[in-house]
Parts: C-alpha cells; sequence; structure tokens
C-alpha cells in the first residue's frame, strides 16, 4: 500500500506517517521541512504548496492520501494537482467546525469565502469548514478534538502532567464534574489510518467520550503515581484574577467559561467509537507524556501558570 502523507514533519501527522510506516505501506510525506523532521523510514519530498504546482515533486499514485493542511487554497492545489492519482483521501479536520460552542450542534461555520486562507485564527473553523467542502464527501473528515500525549508542543494536556509531577498543592479549575474530552496522538492516529483502509466517508468527531475533570486529573496521578492536593477555585475566582482559561500564558489549560463553552468537550462521539476508535487509559498518556518531556528536553512554557502565578493565586484561597 502506497500512503501519501501531505504534512509529516510534526505531532498528528509524523504520527500517521509513522505507524503507516510500521503497518508496512510504503509512505510518502510532503511539507517543506520547516516544523520539523518526517520520520525515519520514509520518503520525504520537499514541496511548498503556497504556490500554484507546488506539488509537482510528488510523483506516482497513492492508495491512501492524508491531508492536515488548514488552508483552503493548499487543499484545492492538492486536489487538483493529484487529481487521478488519490485513492482513499482523509482530510483531518477539527471540532473548530462547529458553529456554536454554548451547545453539542452538528450545524457548521460558513465556509471561508473564495480561496481566502485562514490567516486570523478566528477563521479557523470557515476555513476547516471550507476545506472539507473541497475534499468533498467522499472523503474521511476526521473532525480531531484536542490532541494530546508525547510531541505535543501546545502544552494543553502537559502542563497538566508536569504540574502534578512537581508535587505540591495544585490549583485545579472549576469543578471536578466539569466534562472534558481530548485524544491521545498514537490513538487518532491508529484509528485514522484504520478508518482510511476501510474506506470510511464522511465526517467522524476524533475525541474520546467526554469526563470529568477531575477524573483527567486522577487518571493523571494514578499514571504518575502522585498523590496531589488539588486545591479548586471556580471561575468566577478565576475569571476576576484575570486567569484565561484553555490555553497560553497565565492560563489553566482545559478550563474553559460555562455556559459559554457547554458544547465544546462535550461532544458524543459513540459513532467513532464504534466505528473502531480505541482510547488507551488516560493514565498511560500522562506516563508517555512525561517520558517525551523528560527525554525531550520540552519546557512547558506556552500554556498555564507559572509557580510564582500559582503560588500567588493559592494565598488568595487560603
Ligand atoms: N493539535 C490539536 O489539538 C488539534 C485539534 C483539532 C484539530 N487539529 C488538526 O489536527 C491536525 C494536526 O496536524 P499536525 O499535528 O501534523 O500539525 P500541523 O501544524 O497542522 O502540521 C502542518 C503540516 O503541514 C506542513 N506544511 C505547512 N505549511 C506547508 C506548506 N506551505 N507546504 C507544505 N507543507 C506545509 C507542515 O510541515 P512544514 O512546516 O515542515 O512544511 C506540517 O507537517 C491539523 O489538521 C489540525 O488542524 C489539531
Amino acid at each position: 500500500m502506497r500512503t501519501l502523507v501531505l504534512g509529516g514533519t510534526r505531532f498528528l501527522s509524523r504520527e500517521i506517517a509513522r505507524q503507516a510506516r510500521d503497518r508496512g505501506h510504503e509512505v510518502v510525506c510532503a511539507a517543506r521541512g520547516l516544523a520539523g523532521d518526517p520520520p525515519p523510514g520514509v520518503e520525504f519530498v520537499r514541496v511548498d504548496r503556497a504556490e500554484d504546482g507546488g506539488l509537482a515533486p510528488v510523483k506516482g499514485a497513492f492508495d491512501l492520501v492524508v491531508d492536515v493542511a488548514r488552508h483552503p487554497s493548499q487543499v484545492r492545489r492538492a486536489v487538483t494537482e493529484l487529481a487521478g492519482r488519490a485513492g482513499h483521501w482523509t482530510f483531518v479536520s477539527t471540532c473548530s467546525v462547529y458553529a456554536d460552542a454554548t451547545r453539542v450542534t452538528q450545524v457548521l461555520h460558513h465556509p471561508l469565502p473564495g480561496d481566502a486562507d485562514e490567516g486570523d485564527p478566528e477563521n479557523y473553523g470557515p476555513a476547516k469548514v471550507a476545506c472539507e467542502q473541497i475534499v468533498g464527501a467522499d472523503a474521511l473528515h476526521v473532525r480531531a478534538g484536542l490532541i494530546v500525549g508525547p510531541e505535543d508542543l501546545s502544552d494543553r494536556f502537559t502542563y497538566w502532567v508536569e504540574r502534578l509531577a512537581r508535587g505540591g498543592p495544585v490549583l485545579a479549575p472549576g469543578s471536578p464534574g466539569d466534562l472534558v474530552q481530548f485524544v491521545d496522538v498514537r490513538d487518532l492516529a491508529a484509528w485514522t489510518l484504520d478508518a482510511a483502509q476501510a474506506g470510511l466517508t464522511g465526517p467522524y468527531d476524533g475525541i474520546s467520550m467526554p469526563f470529568g475533570r477531575g477524573e483527567m486529573l486522577a487518571r493523571i496521578a494514578e499514571g504518575l503515581e502522585v498523590e496531589p492536593e488539588l486545591v479548586w477555585a471556580g471561575q468566577e475566582f478565576l475569571t476576576e484574577h484575570k486567569v484565561e482559561p484553555w490555553m497560553g500564558p497565565r492560563s489553566l489549560p482545559l478550563w474553559l467559561p460555562l455556559p459559554e463553552y457547554a458544547g465544546f468537550m462535550t461532544r458524543d462521539t459513540s459513532a467513532t467509537v464504534a466505528a473502531g476508535l480505541r482510547i488507551r487509559p488516560v493514565a498511560d498518556t500522562a506516563r508517555d507524556t512525561l517520558a517525551w518531556l523528560r527525554d525531550s528536553g520540552h519546557t512547558v512554557t506556552r500554556s498555564g501558570l507559572t509557580a510564582e502565578e500559582e503560588a500567588g493565586l493559592l494565598r488568595l484561597l487560603a
């Protein structure tokens, strides 16, 4: 089986390339090579999809194509430039295609018009809707939720792993029962390949079923073999003290204000689970993420509170 990964130099697309290689596929990764290196044992073709004809160096036909792009123009070029040479097509999309974060809905954003590109982060969801329309209904649309695990550079889940491993009282956001959902990059890659090989088409949410934030922290603690002292802070306190939700500096990752985001990490993904998505225990993801942190020397700086910020907030709650 010949598999083309449009990407393959970082995180999810690199993991898909790695697993396809391990399944015995002949794997070609096509990217600029700026984000990182493709996994060993695959063919790397240097391309720039920002240019018309940019995929010309990619030769031959493919049984599977997997694309992670976010710019409609790049997706349109891929569909055009690989026409007649691609078997099954997978487009990795996002749960950000859904129009209303306040509730669980199937309603999508309006697609970003014309060949406008993502640019502004506000346009991410609409751009992905446009991309889905370009690849069409006979492609598989993997609408990923938060992707976590080894090699995740966003520090959202990794913040909690590092924080619990560090010890001491831990500021936990919202309530233990608030729902969260995410997917280990290795589970999403495995299912994406399974689904592509089985010829699945149409949209699937690529994420676990929702579960409580308290359960998430308990399972991370289990994986790290620690017993954290959690100090829960309600969202009014966090908002009042300018703690940012979700990600970034001075944030508590995986916390989202309610009810504004009541539909964001609460999707029923049983259809994907029925179609074969297997979610490994959170404890395993946590343990492997910590091992990657230590091996790679990655430091958690993109999301979360600094130790000083957290200590200051804990003093206010004492
Ligand atoms: N991370 C999450 O939590 C999350 C959540 C929901 C959905 N998603 C979706 O999941 C996917 C994640 O993909 P990913 O982890 O592989 O990361 P990514 O950052 O989306 O990877 C983009 C890939 O495209 C390549 N690329 C970018 N510009 C290019 C260009 N002009 N020409 C050729 N190649 C180009 C990059 O490599 P070079 O820079 O080397 O060219 C890289 O390999 C994306 O579709 C994302 O939208 C992610």
